[in-house]
C-alpha cells in the first residue's frame, strides 16, 4: 500500500500553528495530563482508515478513533442519512414518537435474535446508569425489593458517570473521584495470563466463573440485583475470558435470580466477529448496552435493550411502575437514522464476516510477536487485539509507560495510530490495542502490524542499552 506520510512542509503552516495556540487557550482535553495536552494533534480529514492532522500528516488509525469508526472516516452514505433526517424533522423527544427511532428499535432487536424493548440514550455511560436503574426498578416491582446491589469486574470499564464509574474497576479512572454510587461490588477478572486465582487454564475448573456463586452467597442472593460484564474487558488490555466462562455466569445469575446485563459498547456490531460479543459465547443477556459502533462513531447515540419479559413489568398500572427516565437528546432522530444507515450497510456489505476475516489476518500477522522478549502475550478477539508489554517472559514484569509510550509515539513517526489501556489500575497499564476499521484494506492491516513490530523492536533496542530506571519521554 502506499504508506501514509508526513507531508514535506504544510501549507497550513502559519494556521496550524494559531489553531494551536487557540486550543491551549480554550479546550479542555480528555484525560491528557496537561503537558501532554499542550501539543493535540489536530485532525482536520479523514478517509476510509487515513486520518490527516493540519499539517497534512497522515495515520492509519488502528484504533477507529476510540474503538468506534468501524465503517471509516469517509462513508457518504452515513452524512446523507443524517442530512436528509436533519431536513425532514431534526428533533422531537422520545416521551412520544418518531421513525427513526422505531426502525432503529426493530433492527437492534434482529440483531440481538430475541425480543427487546429498547431505550436510547446518548453514551455508553448513560446506557450503562440506564440499565442499573431498570435493574433495580424490576427486582421492586417484581417483589424482590432488596436486590441492588451489581457485581462487576476489576480491570473492566463501564463509563464515566457516577454508577458507571463505580462498577468500573480501574481504580486510576476513580482517584479523587471518590465516593461515587454505592452498592457496586467487584470479582477479579478471566485473566488466564496473569490468573487472579494462581490457576492455568485447563486445570482450573474456571474459578474466575464460580466465584460468582461465592461472591453473590457472601453479599447475600436476596441483595444482587445484577452482574454486568463485556463480553471480553477491552479498554481495560483486550482480557479475552475462556469459552465456558461467559456461560457459566449466565447459570449462576440464573441460579440466584441476578440479572445479566452484557456492555456491548465496544464488543457490539461486528467487533467481536459477530453482531454482537455475547453471541460468541451463546449467552441471552438480560439487558444489553450499546453505544459507540451503533452509528460507527458519526453521532452521539446509545442503547439499553432488555428482554420483553422484564419490560412488561413496567408496564403495570401502578403509580411509579413505569420506567421515570428522560434524556433530552437520547434517540434524537438524527442519530437514529444515521444508526439505521450503519446496520444497513454492515448487512449490505457483510461488514461483520470482513470483521470476522480481518480478525483471522490479525491473529496470524500478530504470530510472530509470540517470540518477542517483550511481548508476555497477545490476544486477539475478532478484530480486537492487546499485546502485553513485558520486561522479560519469565517475569512478567509489566514495561515502564515509558517503554510503552515510546512503542506508541514510534508507530505514530512511522504512520499509525496504535492505543493503550491507560489509566486502569497501577503498573497495568502495559497492553498494546488494535481495533481498526472494519474497511480496513488488508495491506494496511499488514502495515499497522509491520509498524508496530517495528516500532518493539526498536524501543527494546534501545531500552537494552538503557536501564529500565532511567525511563523514557511518554507520548
Ligand atoms: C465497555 C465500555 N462501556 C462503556 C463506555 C462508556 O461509553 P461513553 O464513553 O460513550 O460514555 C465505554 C467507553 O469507552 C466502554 O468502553
Amino acid at each position: 500500500m502506499e504508506t501514509p506520510s508526513r507531508a514535506q512542509g504544510s501549507d497550513n503552516e502559519l494556521d496550524a500553528k494559531e489553531w494551536v495556540e487557540k486550543d491551549r487557550r480554550f479546550l479542555w482535553h480528555h484525560m491528557q495530563p496537561y503537558a501532554a495536552s499542550q501539543n493535540p494533534m489536530v485532525v482536520t480529514h479523514g478517509e476510509g482508515a487515513v486520518i490527516t492532522d493540519l499539517d497534512g500528516n497522515r495515520y492509519v488509525d488502528a484504533m477507529s478513533g476510540l474503538w468506534c469508526v468501524n465503517l471509516g472516516y469517509s462513508e457518504k452514505e452515513l452524512a446523507d442519512a443524517a442530512y436528509e433526517q436533519m431536513r425532514q424533522m431534526p428533533f422531537y423527544p422520545l416521551s412520544q414518537s418518531h421513525l427513526p427511532a422505531i426502525q432503529l428499535a426493530e433492527k437492534l432487536s434482529e440483531w440481538l435474535q430475541g425480543d427487546y424493548r429498547v431505550f436510547f440514550s446518548n453514551s455508553g455511560s448513560e446506557a450503562n446508569e440506564t440499565a442499573f436503574k431498570m435493574a433495580r426498578q424490576y427486582h421492586i416491582q417484581n417483589g424482590e425489593p432488596s436486590r441492588w446491589k451489581v457485581i462487576s469486574r476489576y480491570r473492566a470499564y463501564h463509563g464515566n458517570s457516577g454508577a458507571a464509574l463505580a462498577a468500573t474497576g480501574q481504580a486510576q479512572r476513580k482517584i479523587k473521584y471518590e465516593p461515587l454510587s454505592p452498592g457496586f461490588v467487584h470479582v477479579a477478572p478471566p485473566y488466564c495470563y496473569r490468573c487472579p486465582f494462581g490457576q492455568t487454564y485447563g486445570s482450573c475448573h474456571t474459578e474466575c466463573a464460580s466465584v460468582y456463586d461465592q461472591v453473590i452467597n457472601w453479599e447475600g442472593p436476596e441483595t444482587v440485583a445484577a452482574v454486568i460484564m463485556e463480553p471480553v474487558i477491552t479498554g481495560g488490555g483486550v482480557i479475552v475470558p475462556p469459552p465456558e466462562y461467559m456461560k457459566q455466569v449466565r447459570e449462576i445469575c440464573d441460579k440466584y435470580g441476578v440479572l445479566l446485563i452484557v456492555d456491548e459498547v465496544i464488543c457490539g456490531f461486528g467487533r467481536s466477529g459477530q453482531q454482537f460479543g455475547h453471541q460468541n459465547f451463546g449467552v441471552t443477556p438480560d439487558i444489553v448496552t450499546m453505544a459507540k459502533g451503533i452509528t460507527s462513531g458519526y453521532l452521539p447515540l446509545s442503547a439499553t435493550a432488555v428482554r420483553a419479559e422484564l419490560f412488561d413489568s413496567f408496564t403495570e398500572p401502578e403509580p411509579y411502575a413505569h420506567f421515570r427516565h428522560v434524556n433530552t437528546f437520547g434517540g434524537n432522530p438524527t442519530s437514529c437514522a444515521l444508526a439505521v444507515r450503519t446496520l444497513e450497510l454492515m448487512e449490505k456489505r457483510s461488514l461483520v464476516a470482513r470483521s470476522r476475516e480481518l480478525g483471522r489476518q490479525l491473529e496470524q500477522l500478530l504470530l510472530p510477536l509470540q517470540d518477542h522478549p517483550n511481548v508476555g502475550d497477545v490476544r486477539v478477539f475478532g478484530l480486537l487485539a492487546g499485546i502485553e508489554l513485558v520486561v522479560d517472559k519469565q517475569s512478567k514484569t509489566p514495561v515502564s509507560p515509558g517503554f510503552i509510550g515510546e512503542v506508541i509515539a514510534s508507530c505514530k513517526r512511522k504512520g499509525v495510530l496504535v492505543g493503550k489501556n491507560g489509566d486502569t489500575v497501577p503498573e497495568f497499564n502495559n497492553v498494546l490495542t488494535l481495533s481498526p476499521p472494519f474497511i480496513i484494506s488488508d495491506e494496511e492491516l499488514q502495515f499497522i502490524v509491520q509498524t508496530v513490530i517495528g516500532a518493539l523492536d526498536e524501543t527494546s533496542a534501545i531500552h537494552h542499552q538503557k536501564p529500565e530506571t532511567e525511563g523514557m519521554a511518554s507520548s
